[in-house]
């Protein structure tokens, strides 16, 4: 049987390129994800990222007769690597985006071994997305996980599970690649349901080296679905003479994927309209390099927190852990392979061409993917290079359809869905069917948490206004807007700090106010949704008085009253936006209701009614000074492995706990206990809020962080670091 040994820890990292030989001293003791270095989070320079960097790792091999061959298998890196095992050169491998695995078998010795990676995290222009410009920086290291996997000579390569007619008399096929014929073994496939039992058992003599296992008769079956996204799990095994010899479990999910001609988008026989947002994989301060539990949180954010039933992982594979948790929790994904508006020589072509081979075989299983991404982001049309890249994905998965992201009408379409990013700020008829709007807004409209009332609640309409005309039109499937979060990027991009503030969440994934639209579309019986797209702060606005405000929920009608004075009910705004399920409410008469009140201004209050029945309430004072420092971490626990990391959010409130407005200060953190700041330290806090991360050490325990600024009461937050 197989062996697959986590290999992230005890490495040693020098952010250099040194000699094979060099010694130990020179380097540094790292826990995988690593980035080549820590940034700020913005004002970051491409430049500080793209060097060359030396990981090294020792290990003792105690050789067994039934493993005799032993992979690494790297997650990602950044951007390319060259690995060697007790100096031999064993594979230089280009592209940082997709998995790759390397035979040690060859120079792997009994007893201690070293192994040296040496990584190319400059923007290589033989490497995709480069050789030209691209909005959005790659960062360096070796970023995602790694492991040793030791195997029988004869093993399992790859498996790829197709549930066949879902909706009618569901039946599985699962094929299987050895590494080399066997025609003396047998193939066994179990089913397992969610629950962990076995269902239906199938098995097929002498794979030559591919075999294709079938069940015909299958009980009935839940489906995945977004609200109940039922997992399975298929575990093939490979027997002699009836001994289990190797085994490899994959998790798939029953259900159907359809983009119907001027219909639109059905998942499992019924029609949904996409609503989404493209994610980039970069985070503040560690680039690329997140670790498991970040990642699994930006699924729970997109689908939880904003409401998006879809994610475009733009514009490259994106870790397993993410896809993982879209899988767990419902969030179908259109996953792309890498590259931005540039297409490069045959050489280049041969590099994007085996990513995207690498993301379809280590993908294809995961039942939230509706769509592989086929097209270079935005490049022109080039139908040879892209009737080999349709070719290839149709090859891999006959079960998805492909879509290729353009930024223009009628180009050749080579695809299956015509994956179009518009910016015409509204919604531009389509001219190919099925039409997908993959990108809108964005450089559009880039804003910030701390610009001024007008321009956050301008970029939230427009998100709205683009979501309601892609709603009211049959012939379009859905569309993805740009972006769920700011993203650090090159010279050419950018609000000069580096930063692409087209998120409708910051870097940091806190809220703008573009985030509340989309939170509020979701139905109040999943959560109840009352966010005020306002300061309360009038004088904010020009001429020192707004007579509106605007409001996003998902109640039936809003409240507003300003201290004793009713301001009226209010409706959402049907006219304006037909077709969201829940349009923004605008509550207006403010000034009437302040001079009532001899424009004294008291604090306002804003219920939710649903049925006639309060269901939500907001209030908010008319002292709008911070008056309160809040520190809060994200997880209770974390994993003492060293590279375990948590969200720590600042925030400066008013006293009754809503964001002060502009609050800038600066807040300073402690740390007791085994676990270090990743950010910076003292933060300056803006606009309210902001974030660092706490990365637990080896050792488990209890941490307690302390946030400190003038004129507050302190702030703590305690997180337990547990044994692994
Ligand atoms: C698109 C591009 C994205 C991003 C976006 C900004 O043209 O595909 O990667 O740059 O613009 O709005």
């Amino acid at each position: 049987m197989r062996t697959v040994y986590p290999f992230n820890a005890d490495w040693l990292y020098v952010a250099d390129h040194v000699d094979l030989t060099a010694p130990d001293d020179l380097f540094e003791k790292i826990t995988l994800p690593h980035t080549n270095r820590l940034f700020t989070h913005r004002n970051v320079d491409n430049l500080d990222y793209q060097f060359i960097s030396t990981y090294r790792k020792h290990f003792d091999w105690t050789p067994d007769p039934s493993q005799p061959q032993l992979f690494l298998d790297f997650d990602g890196v950044m951007l390319a690597a060259t690995v060697y095992l007790n100096g031999v050169l064993l594979v230089e491998h280009l592209g940082g985006f997709a998995p790759f695995s390397v035979d040690l078998t060859p120079a792997l010795a009994a007893g201690p071994n070293t192994l040296t990676v040496v990584v190319d995290s400059r923007e290589r222009p033989d490497v995709p997305p480069f050789g030209h410009r691209v909005d959005y920086l790659t960062f360096g290291g070796i970023y995602r996980d790694v492991y040793l996997r030791a195997v029988p000579a004869c093993h399992i390569d790859n498996v790829f599970v197709r549930p066949q007619e879902v909706l009618s008399q569901p039946r599985l096929e699962v094929a299987v690649r050895l590494s080399q014929p066997a025609p003396e073994l047998t193939l066994r496939a179990s089913l397992i349901d969610p629950a962990g039992a076995v269902i239906a058992t199938t098995e097929t003599p002498a794979p030559q080296p591919d075999a294709l296992l079938r069940f015909d008769h299958l009980p009935p079956v839940a489906l995945w679905t977004l609200d109940q996204p039922a997992l399975y799990t298929v575990e093939v095994t490979l027997l002699a003479a009836g001994q289990p010899t190797d085994a490899v479990s994959s998790r798939f999910g029953f259900r159907t994927a359809e983009f119907r001609p001027d219909d639109g988008f059905y998942l499992n026989g019924q029609r949904l309209k996409l609503f989404g947002l493209n994610r980039h994989q970069i985070y503040p301060y560690i680039g690329v390099a997140a670790p498991a539990r970040l990642q699994r949180q930006d699924a729970e954010i997109l689908k939880f927190e904003l409401g998006c039933n879809i994610v475009r992982t733009s514009h490259y594979p994106q870790s397993p852990h993410f896809l993982n948790r879209c899988d767990e929790i419902g969030l179908l994904v259109f996953e792309e392979f890498a590259g931005w508006q540039h297409i490069g020589d045959a050489a280049w072509q041969q590099v994007a061409l085996a990513e995207l081979r690498a993301m379809i075989e280590r993908d294809r299983n995961h039942p939230c993917i509706i769509l592989w991404g086929v097209r270079i982001n935005e490049s022109a049309d080039d139908d040879a290079f892209y009737s080999r890249t349709n070719a290839l994905a149709h090859a891999l998965d006959d079960t998805r359809p492909t879509g290729g992201v353009r930024d223009f009408l009628s180009s050749s379409l080579l695809e299956d869905v015509y994956t179009f990013n518009d910016f015409s700020n509204s919604v531009a008829e389509p001219t190919r069917q099925p039409h997908l709007i993959t990108e809108f807004a964005g450089h559009m409209y880039p804003t910030k948490s701390w610009d001024g009332e007008e321009r956050m609640v301008d970029h939230a309409l427009l998100h709205a206004h683009v979501h309601d005309r892609q709603m009211g039109n049959r012939r379009v499937a859905g569309a993805i807007g740009w972006a769920a979060f700011d993203y650090n990027t090159h010279i050419e991009f950018g609000s000069g700090d580096r930063i692409c503030h087209h998120g409708v969440m910051d870097i940091f994934r806190l809220p703008k106010w573009a985030a509340y639209f989309y939170e509020s579309q979701q139905s109040p019986a999943r959560r109840v949704v009352l966010r005020l797209a306002a300061h309360w702060a009038l004088g904010d606005s020009a001429g020192g008085a707004a007579d509106s405000m605007l409001v996003f929920s998902n109640c039936d009608e809003v409240e507003a009253t300003v201290g004793e004075q009713v301001v009226g009910r209010f409706q959402p705004n049907r006219a304006d936006y037909p077709s969201l399920p829940h349009p923004p409410i605008t509550i207006r008469g403010l000034n009437t209701a302040l001079a009532h009140n001899q424009y004294k201004l008291g604090d306002l209050r804003l219920v939710g009614y649903l049925d006639g029945q309060p269901a939500a309430r907001l209030e908010f004072p008319a002292d709008r000074l911070p008056r309160r420092l809040l520190l809060t971490a994200d997880a209770d626990t974390l994993a003492a492995d060293g590279a375990d990391m948590t969200r720590l959010v600042i925030q400066l409130v008013d006293q009754l706990g809503n964001p002060a407005p502009f609050a800038i200060k600066i807040v300073t953190l402690e740390v007791e206990g085994e676990a270090e700041l990743i950010g910076e330290n003292p933060f300056p806090v803006v606009a309210s809020n902001g974030a660092l991360y706490l990365k637990a050490r080896h050792q488990p325990g209890l941490v307690r962080v302390t946030a400190k600024t003038d004129g507050l009461p302190a702030a703590t937050a305690t997180v337990e670091l547990l044994a692994l």
